[in-house]
């Protein structure tokens, strides 16, 4: 939970959409640049850094009004935010919690780390990873058949190792 009996939310209930909590501390812009989030479409987003959780110790939280996240991209959040929670939110009330589990298919999200690979030398061919293990995750290349781990992942997706 966000809120402690003496404190504040420290920001307010939605009313419609999707509530992403426990998110690791520092993945929130992560979790919105994989859901293709980037304000210009002008939905009304609440980010929430840095903040304690009794479960995880710090988690970040996102707030997206008026937009429901649908299977596939819950699924995809689960790769770099393995403990969050999506909450659909409808008139006030978390209606659904979506229970993640790890995509067996990524398509157009992962780039192949193979310089060769047919993904990084024609346009059209669109990357696909499939899930080979998922704890600890391994991924491979539809195309090359090249296995990326959790590690690969997070850094293509946070442009940094692990946090
Ligand atoms: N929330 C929100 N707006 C709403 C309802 C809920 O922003 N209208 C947020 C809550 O603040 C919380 C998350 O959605 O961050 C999940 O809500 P709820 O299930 O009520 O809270 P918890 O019981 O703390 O959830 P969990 O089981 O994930 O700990
Ligand atoms: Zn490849």
């Amino acid at each position: 939970m966000e809120v402690n009996t003496k404190k504040e939310l420290l920001v307010s209930k939605i009313r419609n959409g999707t509530v992403i909590d426990h998110i690791p501390a520092g993945r929130a812009l992560a979790v919105l640049k994989v859901l293709n989030i980037t304000g210009a479409e002008g939905l009304r987003v609440a980010i929430v850094l840095n903040v304690e959780s009794k479960r995880i110790g710090k988690k970040d939280i996102v707030k997206i009004e008026d937009k429901e996240v649908n299977e596939n991209e819950a699924n995809i959040i689960t790769l770099i935010a393995p403990t969050a929670t999506i909450n659909i939110i409808r008139d006030y009330e978390v209606v659904e919690k979506k229970q993640l589990k790890v995509p067996t298919l990524v398509k157009g999200v992962l780039k192949c780390p193979n310089p060769h690979c047919i993904t990084n030398n024609d346009i059209e061919a669109i990357p696909i990873f499939k899930t080979i293990k998922a704890k600890p995750l391994v991924m491979r290349c539809e195309y090359c058949e090249i296995e990326i781990n959790e590690n690969d992942v997070l850094k293509q997706i946070l442009g940094s190792p692990q946090a």
